[in-house]
């Protein structure tokens, strides 16, 4: 059998994807995963551009990955980078055989034997593409809800590597949720650049009234199923009725990922977030209400241009008051086909990096502030991965990583747990 070796960065999105490209490399012939890339016939780089990092490193690794591969072995770039740089690729790294953008995903049998290939449209539509069956994991799944994105933030590549968003058929997304739970899924993550702009526009123009909160209703209504997640909900689409829905939902876990990006109205206003900071304010204070112990996560980027200490502390009074339990945080990074790379006063890197460091500084305290308060607690916890040591690892219904002492029957079982030990990444208990 052939062997793939695939690496995958970014985000969920791209893990998903990378899912359907050994879907349907293995529907024309069966390949086996390595991670052993000398002993690869194919090698895919499933790529991100949202910030400049990423996609420097790209290209040395594509120097690494030509000089380690074994004879004849195929190299291919897939994701956001191919389709932003397309056919730069294979000029900048002739050794590129193929290059197949985030969008094109279902091509790949179509690239793979072609010398110098490069399938990049973003206008193509996969929403209602019947992709093989191919997952990582059998006992929770990721579940694509929408493609592409049409917010325009000022700093954001994804509008145009991922094209305009079109929501995936209702059907087909509860007919593939009915599929994971009866091969033994009880958790999903729901899937989408925007989530809760779900129905805005479907592939047959049909102008649907069908919303976010009704599919969540629906797919609660899916028998074995137990635990729905979903990401990236954006706040300013987060209507009453969808608070309501996800605080009285039993189905829906107390996790919410609401991007912040600053805390600044002046700067949300230059980065076409199209809400402020009173708003977020209101939205976490909203959901926290309804529910005291719900875990809010969130991004938020430091240095966009014109970021000012006022501003940056506005970021800071957030942090304070809403008390993320997970914080991703990044230095602004200019990126093509963006307005905000053309801003004027783009903010000096020193300072960017250390006001970064002075966020994460912060929001580390909070975290083990947070998670010290958790000692005692007796959570429920789905445990779904086998660990080393014979321990057991899952989440609780907030996210929190949890680890117990266990053997394998605990796998896929809900279990009630005392929480004896905490740490800033993840807490440790017994079974009750
Ligand atoms: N809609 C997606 C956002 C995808 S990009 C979601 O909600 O998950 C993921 C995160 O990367 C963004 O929320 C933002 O914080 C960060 N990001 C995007 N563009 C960036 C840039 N140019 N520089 C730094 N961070 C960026
Ligand atoms: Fe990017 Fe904003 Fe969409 S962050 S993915 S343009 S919601």
């Amino acid at each position: 059998m052939k062997k793939l070796f695939l690496e995958t960065l970014g985000c969920a999105m791209n893990s998903r994807d990378s899912e359907h490209l050994v879907a349907q490399l293995n529907q024309k012939e069966p390949y086996q995963l390595t991670t052993e890339l000398g002993e690869a016939d194919l090698i895919i780089i499933n790529t991100c551009s949202v910030r400049e990092k990423p996609v420097s490193k790209l290209f040395s690794e594509i120097g690494v990955f030509n000089k380690k591969r074994k004879k004849g072995a195929k190299i291919g770039v897939c994701g956001c980078t191919a389709s932003h740089l397309g056919k730069e690729i294979i000029k900048r790294a002739p050794v590129v055989d193929f290059v197949l953008g985030a969008r094109n995903v279902s091509k790949i049998n179509e690239v793979v034997d072609k010398h110098h290939a490069v399938e990049i449209d973003i206008n193509y539509d996969e929403s209602q593409f019947q992709f093989g069956e191919y997952r990582n994991h059998s006992l929770r799944a990721m579940i694509n809800i929408s493609i592409g994105c049409d917010k325009q933030c000022s700093f954001c590549i994804v509008p145009a590597t991922r094209g305009e968003e079109i929501s995936i058929p209702k059907d087909i997304i509860i007919s593939e949720i009915q599929k994971v739970v009866d091969n033994g899924a009880k958790e999903v993550m729901l899937l989408g650049q925007n989530v809760n702009n779900y129905g805005r526009r479907f592939s047959d123009n049909s102008g649907s009234k069908y919303s976010f909160t009704m599919l969540l209703q629906d797919i609660s209504k899916i028998d074995g199923l137990k635990r729905i997640r979903f990401t990236s909900p954006h706040p300013l689409h987060m209507d009453d009725e969808f608070l309501e829905e996800f605080a009285s939902n039993p189905k829906i876990c107390k996790q919410i990922h609401i991007p912040l990006q600053s805390g600044s109205t002046k700067l949300l206003k230059e980065m076409k977030r199209g809400y402020t900071k009173e708003w977020f304010l209101n939205r976490c204070n909203k959901i926290r209400e309804m529910l005291p112990n719900v875990a809010i996560s969130t991004d938020i980027i430091v240095g966009f241009p014109n970021e000012s200490e006022e501003d940056f502390n506005d970021t800071l009074d957030v942090l304070e008051k809403v008390r993320f339990d997970q914080l991703f945080s990044f230095k602004y990074s200019p990126r093509p086909m963006t307005p905000a790379k053309d801003y004027e006063n783009q903010v000096d890197a020193q300072v960017a990096s250390a006001r970064l460091t002075h966020l994460q500084a912060r929001h580390t305290e909070i975290l083990d502030e947070i998670m010290d308060s958790q000692l005692g607690c007796e959570i429920e916890v789905y445990f779904d991965e086998l660990k080393a040591n014979n321990q057991i690892s899952g989440r609780s219904d907030e996210g929190r990583l949890v680890y117990i002492d266990g053997s394998e029957d605990i796998l896929g079982t809900i279990r009630k747990i005392k929480v004896t030990k905490v740490s800033r990444a993840s807490l440790s208990g017994e079974l009750i």
